[in-house]
């Protein structure tokens, strides 16, 4: 029967065979899938492992700090933090049609990990393998189909989306074999903070995506605290694991409001929060109306940029989950 550690174990036992001496680098996106890859190959060759891990600036509060606290202070796994921040902002500057957005940071992203990757190997010997948190469905789709489906093509954004091209590194792929339920499973023996280990997926772009319109640093963040503010209302009333994805949209729409003696003209932000299987399909999720008023009143006293909270009401389809 399946057990955890006789998973880890074998996992363990191949990633050693496979690796051998030779050194591996895995990128960190802050999701539960390549973390759990990290820990396996870290429980297996020890600091022959690399991590690294992209600070885009299109991530959630705090998510950073969590990843350099996990990983480097308290697992003590070799990690390289790229602050790309800058980087990104640039890029993306008065751009505003969402598909150029999404290629602008994949691309962005896989130059800034090449670099890295290249770096890494001046350093460090036998540098031979990348890892990747290939899931057993993700194969499963790969090989049954030869064009690229939609789903496929939205990972290859979130993923890192193929190989340092001068390299030539081989794959290791130590979840190939899992379902998600497995894999936090496995997170959570091998000692993956909870938090982590149930976390909801984020997109690839990140926040990039939920700034409606062109990007910039004030807007983003606004939406990184509005972001928080859901999320902690949601985990506060004990239904975070029930949903899917819930998250804050910040809208290029301002409207008038007012605040004792004064109109305001500030932004309107929707709530989007859905429970779904697949995330092919959603329903929106039916929140309770006090914890609604919550969200709102906290989003509108505590973000002076936002006067107007709306609660997005639609399923996927005709909807998607994201607004972009
Ligand atoms: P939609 O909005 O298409 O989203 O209903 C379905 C799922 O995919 C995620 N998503 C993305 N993930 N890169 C990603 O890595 C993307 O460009 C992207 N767009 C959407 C979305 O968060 C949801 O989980």
């Amino acid at each position: 029967s399946w057990t955890a550690g006789h998973v880890i174990d074998e996992a363990v036992d191949l990633i050693r065979q496979q690796v051998g001496s030779d050194h591996v680098i895995c990128g960190l996106s802050g999701g539960v899938d390549s973390a759990v890859a990290a820990l396996l190959i870290h429980k297996a060759i020890g600091d022959q492992l690399t991590c690294i891990f992209v600070d885009t600036g299109l991530l959630r509060a705090g998510e950073r700090e969590q990843v350099e606290e996990t990983f480097a202070n308290h697992m003590h796994i070799p990690l390289v933090v790229v602050d790309a921040r800058q980087r990104f902002l640039d890029k993306l500057a008065n751009v505003s049609d969402p598909e150029r957005k999404r290629k602008i940071i994949g691309a962005e992203f896989i130059s800034i990990f090449e670099d890295e990757a290249v770096r890494l190997a001046e350093t460090q010997e036998n540098v031979t393998f990348l890892a990747q948190g290939t899931l057993y469905p993700d194969v499963i789709e790969s090989t049954s189909h030869d064009t690229a489906t939609t789903a496929k093509s939205i990972k290859s954004h979130h993923n890192v989306g193929g190989l340092p091209s001068e390299m030539k590194l081989k794959l290791v792929e130590p979840l190939r074999m899992l379902f998600k339920d497995e894999v936090r499973e496995i997170g959570a023996a091998l000692g993956l903070p909870e938090e982590w280990v149930w976390r909801h997926p984020f997109p690839g772009p990140g926040l990039a995506i939920r700034v409606i319109g062109a990007v910039d640093e004030p807007k983003l963040k606004v939406l990184r605290e509005a972001d928080r503010i859901v999320i902690e209302e949601i985990r506060k009333a004990g239904i975070y694991r029930e949903l899917g994805q819930a998250f804050a949209v910040l809208t290029p729409v301002q409207s008038v409001g007012v605040m004792g003696d004064y109109r305001t003209y500030a932004y309107l932000v929707a709530v989007r929060a859905v429970t779904t299987g697949d995330f092919m399909t959603a329903d929106w999720a039916r929140l309770p109306d006090e914890l609604l008023g919550r969200i709102s009143n906290r989003l509108t006293n505590e973000i002076a940029e936002i006067n107007r909270v709306v609660y997005d009401i639609t399923s996927k389809p005709p909807s998607t989950i994201e607004w972009e």
